[in-house]
């Protein structure tokens, strides 16, 4: 019972029950009404000849009589109409039509009456008013009801006597105002009889086959929920490579498309996560190979002279230096990451902080002959943290003079943007990076192969730290490059204005 599978199939299963209950049942009604009809119909046609045979048949039966005849003259008259029915009549008319006179208050007179159904004697007729039936000159037959005690109740319908011959009156009395022509109505347990076999075979036939579509249509449902089911379990036990085929209905497939996209992420972000460790291992070992090879050689007396102690002693500490570095590229990447370090972000010209770079990167600039040349153009002030922003055009600057050649030229320089932002851009004429490299670029630890990358002193991490920080910024930085043409390093910051507005909204 609690299974979606069951669930659906349960309902369906009411549905098509209750469906098929009310179509029955206004089946029978639609019908009951509609035999009734039909009946009405053939006894109004028949009527008006039965009245027309009473004027016809009267005095031919009162002319024929023998004086020992038992059958009384009425009865006789309505023996013979009933005899003498016309092809026209329906075989049911012909088998159950009861022909009976009744009397101003309706009731049918004692020996007036003839028929299948007996009992006719005290029968009454329910009519809206048969009295009007001795004195009306309207001779169309009125819709009636007879009552039959511990009988069936007929439908009929009712005619005057009035204006037939006289000889109608000697035969039926003084009494006799209408003739009424009856058949049993098709009550609704015969209508209920002729139809209950068939409805139930078709309905039969339906719930048949409501319950194979039923079955197939919660099983297309249930199915594919019961795949993701499971391969969200396999995932749970660390099967990221899970996926479940996309089937069933849209909601259903929506579902499942997500689900593999999820894993599809999961696996993936656990993919970068090996990287990392991978990574990070690689980088490690090489200074920590060569600081123990140094320190061992120093202890073992294999290095014994002063020189090649100091020697040692130096490589040793440049070496510690770069793990040093590499531990704290790794701990200000992951705390920007996770939010740990928030910017401290304050009103700030760009004017001084190109100042403090130009200064900076002066004497670098005049040691290999690489021109830098700076232009702010900007009035904004950006919304920026200073030490965070020296930090990535630090490594912007840094990555441009180790990968352009002697004579070069980098370009740092910033413009307003049209929508409140601030275009920061750095360009050389270096060595280029390739097509294939540069989707990679801002990924930890990538560094380009190609463009005989000749110095390898970084890890591999500025660009992915240069981004963090420009995206906390609420910026955005990306990379052009042409081989052997140049590179420019691009990056966007709000200006302040723009971003209160947008901490506004
Ligand atoms: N201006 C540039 N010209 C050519 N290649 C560049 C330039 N800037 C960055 N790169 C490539 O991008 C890589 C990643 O840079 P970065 O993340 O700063 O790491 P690192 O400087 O430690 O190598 C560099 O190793 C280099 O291959
Ligand atoms: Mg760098």
């Amino acid at each position: 019972m609690g299974s979606l599978q069951v669930r659906l199939f349960l309902t369906y299963l009411f549905i098509i029950v209750v469906t098929l209950g009310l179509a029955t049942l206004s089946l029978f009604l639609l019908l009951g009404g509609y035999r009734d009809s039909i009946t009405y119909g053939n006894l109004e046609t028949l009527g008006p000849f039965v009245r027309t045979q009473v004027g016809i048949t009267a005095p031919d039966v009162l002319d024929s009589r023998e004086p020992d005849d038992t059958v009384p003259v009425g009865a006789d008259v309505l023996l013979n109409i009933l005899g003498i029915r016309e092809e026209r009549d329906s075989e049911r008319l012909r088998t159950v039509t009861s022909l009976a006179v009744i009397d101003a208050q309706g009731n049918v007179l004692p020996d007036a009456w003839a028929g299948p159904v007996s009992l006719l004697d005290a029968a009454t007729v329910e009519l809206s008013s048969p009295a009007a039936l001795a004195t009306t000159s309207d001779i169309s037959p009125r819709r009636c009801r007879m009552d039959i005690p511990e009988g069936p109740s007929l439908l009929c319908v009712a005619l005057p006597l009035r204006g037939l011959a006289p000889e109608v009156e000697e035969a039926f009395g003084p009494d006799a105002v209408g003739i009424v022509v009856a058949t049993p109505a098709a009550g609704m347990g015969e209508v209920l009889a002729d139809l209950t076999p068939r409805l139930l075979f078709s309905g039969l036939i339906g719930l048949a086959a409501a319950l194979v579509l039923g079955f197939l249509l919660s099983q297309s449902v249930a199915a594919p929920l019961r795949n993701i089911a499971s391969a969200a379990r396999n995932v749970a036990r660390g099967n990221y490579r899970q996926r479940v085929p996309v089937t069933g209905p849209r909601e259903v497939r929506d579902l499942a498309a997500n689900f593999n996209r999820m894993t599809g992420e999961v696996q993936r972000s656990q993919q970068t996560l090996r990287d990392f460790l991978a990574n990070i291992s690689h980088e490690l070992k090489t200074p920590l190979t060569s600081i123990r090879g140094f320190s061992e050689a120093v202890l073992d007396g294999t290095i014994d002279d002063p020189e090649g102690i100091r020697r040692s002693a130096r490589i040793i500490n440049d070496e510690s230096g770069r793990v040093l570095r590499l531990v704290e590229e790794l701990l200000d990447l992951s705390r920007i990451e996770s939010g740990q370090i928030s910017m401290r972000k304050e009103p700030l010209r760009l004017d001084e902080l190109f100042e403090h770079l130009s200064a900076l990167f002066a004497l670098r600039s005049e040691d290999t002959g690489i021109k830098l040349e700076i232009t702010n153009t900007t009035s904004a002030r950006v919304d920026g943290d200073y030490d965070r922003l020296e930090q990535v055009l630090n490594n912007l600057l840094d990555n441009a003079f180790r990968h352009t050649p002697e004579g070069g030229l980098i370009r740092l320089s910033a413009r307003d943007l049209h929508d409140g932002a601030v275009q920061v851009m750095v360009s050389d004429t270096g060595v280029g990076i390739s097509p294939r490299d540069l989707p990679h670029l801002f990924d930890r630890f990538y560094r380009a192969q190609s463009m005989g990358n000749r110095n390898r002193k970084g890890y591999g991490l500025g660009l992915a730290i240069s981004r963090e920080i420009v995206r906390a910024h609420g910026g955005e930085i990306w990379a052009t490059s042409e081989p052997n043409q140049g590179t420019s390093f691009v990056f966007t910051l709000p200006t302040v204005g723009q971003a209160a507005r947008k901490a506004g909204s």
